[in-house]
This record gives C-alpha cells, sequence and structure tokens, in this order.
C-alpha cells in the first residue's frame, strides 16, 4: 500500500491514536540535519531594550544565561516606522550591539505581525495591493542588520482554523495579496538577506485540546506547501505561550508534530515560552510546581527532536511579563515595593525578586 505523507497529515487530523505513532514518513525519509544530535538547545530570552544596559539583576540574568535574545516587541513594524518614512532604529540598534557585546545572537521579530501593523500600512494595503510596501519595510531592516541578525521570523501568527481562510488568518495582509502573502515575504527577505534563517511562527500548537490539534495539522499543510513549492523557510516557530486552563500538553501529538516539520526540512524552536496559571490560589509551591511540570512535558519531547535547535522563554522574570496584563490582572502587585511576588503570575524562569523558581531548573537540564 502507498501511504502519502498527504495520508499522513490526514490521518493525524482523522484518528488523533495515529498522531503519536511513529511517522511512516519519517522513517522513510533522510535523516533531518544531524548538527544538534549531540547537543542541547540554545537558550534565548525575549528582551526590552532598557533591561540592557541597566546593569540590574535582571541584565545579569540575562548576560549570564541564555545564546540568543529576541526583542519581546520593540522590534515590530510599529516599532520601527510608527510613522510612514520615518524608521526607527534604535531599538535594533541597542539589542544587536549588546549581543556584539556579550557574544549573543540575534532573532528579528517579526517582520510581519497584524497585530503590530502600523495603521497608515494597513490602509494602505487596503486600498491598494502593492508589494512593495512590503518590501520597503523589509529592505529597511534585512540589510541593515546583515549578519548582525541571524534569524527573523518572517511571517508571526498566520494560521486561523476558526475563522481563517483555507486556515489562513484573514488579516490585513491576507486580504491585499491572498494566502500567498506569506510566501512572497519568506521570498522577499530571503532576496534581501539571503544568509538568515528565515522562520514563521504561531502559537496554540502543543496542547491536549481541539483547537490546538487542528493547528497543528494546518501548520504541517502549510510547512508542506511552502516547501513544496521550493520557499526560502528555513525553521518553524512553536511559541510556547502555555496556558494551564487549555489542557496538558500533548505530548504524543507534539512529538509526532515536531518530527514532521523535520521531515519537511526546516529546524524548529520553541519561541515563546512562558506559562499562565490557572490556579493563583494555591500555595506558592504548587503554583511553581505546575508551571515547573507543564515546561518539562513541552521540553521533553521538543528538545529529543534534534532538529529544535533553540527554547525561547518569553521574559526572564515575572516582574515584567505580559502575562501580568491577562486576567486577573497583576498591576498592582506589579507595582507594590518590593514587588509582590505572589501576586503576579509565576510563568517565567525568575520570580519577581529574581529568585530562580522551579521552572529555571527545568530548563538548565534541557537547554545550553
Ligand atoms: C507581546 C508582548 O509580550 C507584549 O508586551 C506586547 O504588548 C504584545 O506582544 N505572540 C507574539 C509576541 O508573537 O510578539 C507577543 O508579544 C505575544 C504573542
Amino acid at each position: 500500500m502507498h501511504v502519502s505523507r498527504r495520508d499522513i497529515l490526514t490521518g493525524l487530523a482523522i484518528c488523533p491514536m495515529m498522531a503519536g505513532m511513529p511517522s511512516i514518513a519519517r522513517a522513510m525519509a533522510p535523516p533531518a540535519s544531524p548538527k544538534n544530535s549531540s547537543r542541547k538547545p540554545l537558550f534565548g530570552i525575549a528582551v526590552r531594550p532598557d533591561q540592557l544596559f541597566s546593569g540590574s539583576d535582571l541584565e545579569a540574568a540575562i548576560r549570564r544565561d541564555c545564546q540568543l535574545i529576541v526583542p519581546e516587541y520593540h522590534g515590530q513594524w510599529s516599532a520601527v516606522e510608527w510613522v510612514r518614512g520615518e524608521s526607527y532604529h534604535g531599538n535594533y540598534d541597542a539589542i544587536t550591539g549588546y549581543a556584539r557585546a556579550t557574544g549573543k545572537m540575534v532573532r528579528g521579530h517579526a517582520l510581519l505581525w497584524d497585530q503590530m501593523t502600523p495603521q497608515w500600512a494597513k490602509d494602505e494595503m487596503a486600498a491598494d495591493a502593492d508589494w512593495s510596501l512590503i518590501r520597503n519595510h523589509f529592505a529597511d531592516l534585512l540589510p541593515r542588520y546583515r549578519g548582525a541578525i541571524g534569524e527573523w521570523v518572517v511571517v508571526n501568527e498566520m494560521i486561523d482554523t476558526e475563522n481563517g481562510a483555507s486556515g489562513i488568518r484573514r488579516n490585513a495582509f491576507q486580504r491585499a495579496f491572498g494566502n500567498d502573502y506569506i510566501a512572497r515575504a519568506l521570498e522577499t527577505a530571503h532576496s534581501l538577506d539571503p544568509e538568515a534563517k528565515l522562520m514563521i511562527n504561531d502559537y496554540s500548537l502543543v496542547q491536549d485540546n481541539p483547537v490546538d490539534a487542528a493547528r497543528r495539522l494546518m501548520m504541517l499543510k502549510l510547512v508542506e506547501e511552502l516547501k513544496a513549492r521550493g520557499t526560502p523557510l528555513h525553521a518553524v516557530g512553536v511559541q510556547g505561550h502555555i496556558e494551564l486552563a487549555k489542557g496538558p500538553i500533548a505530548q504524543d501529538e507534539v512529538r509526532a508534530f515536531l518530527a514532521e516539520l523535520a521531515d519537511f526540512g526546516v529546524d524548529v524552536a520553541i519561541t515563546e515560552l512562558d506559562v499562565l496559571e490557572s490556579d493563583r490560589g494555591a500555595s506558592i509551591e504548587a503554583r511553581d510546581r505546575h508551571v515547573a511540570e507543564a515546561t518539562e512535558r513541552l521540553l521533553d519531547v521538543a528538545c529529543a527532536e534534534r532538529a529544535l535547535t533553540s527554547v525561547t522563554t518569553w521574559g526572564v522574570s515575572d516582574r515584567l511579563s505580559w502575562l501580568q496584563e491577562r486576567e486577573p490582572p497583576t498591576r498592582e502587585a506589579q507595582a507594590c515595593s518590593p514587588v509582590d511576588c505572589a501576586g503576579l503570575n509565576r510563568g517565567l524562569p525568575y520570580d519577581g525578586a529574581m529568585q530562580a523558581k522551579p521552572m529555571r531548573e527545568v530548563l538548565g537540564r534541557y537547554v545550553a
């Protein structure tokens, strides 16, 4: 019986049992890049530029712990070109300067993300689907940081299996250019920096619930299509925004998912790891254990995949985490002096007072 890759993908969709089984495609495919077989993945941290020169405890942890830094939000199009034609490079300059001084690598984040695209650009795209708008934005950044930014998230959060057109999110880019914008963006980025490692990156891919399952399948389809047409896609970023209320880590499915991605010839990365708690009333010990256990369940399968090159946490300390803006809000705990560590969501490696938590210990076992 001939089993095509498509059959395997369909099998993943209709038969959850199959998702945990060793993939036939994997058995038949040449081995994925062996470069990561004997070493641990790199550790990355999302940073804000003002953290880097502070000489603070937070900066010390960034300097000591990680090999890769990513702008948490200062690298977005809206942060770089809020006003049309008036580019601001100060944030990327600060981050690449720090990386040079401390011997770290940098990932650019993100060239295209609908949520952080300036309104003027959205208006222009809606009025006139002219690709030179996208090209000019890329040309503003890629050549300038050639060699300094080794990898870029080119398209961020493009999957939407609930409301999207054929699984692709309806956003300003999709409406203007069709689903093809993803391939075009990768090609444009590649033409401007042929050495850069180009990524797509998305969320809700690691937990055991129907939405994540559908999104894993859609990601596989998308990567299969992009690679089949020779698009310069080098890595897939799997955001690790774990939400404890949304089910356990789908270990068997994630293992199969990452293996299938590797078989398409891409590296994979856990790009935005943090944990949104669901039991803030419990003891600190229990809460930290739940966060660490979820982290361990993800890293245990992800780091066994030899195509996995890095694990990045979305921040370093609970003191400065975007999760503090989620419900229930914890701004008061953040504003306390000293910071009320128990009042914060505790989803990052260090608490609000920079005490390492069990999550940090788990990371230490899995990353370089
Ligand atoms: C978040 C930042 O952490 C926030 O500070 C900002 O206000 C919004 O963006 N997916 C992504 C990241 O790819 O860029 C997002 O970061 C979190 C979700």
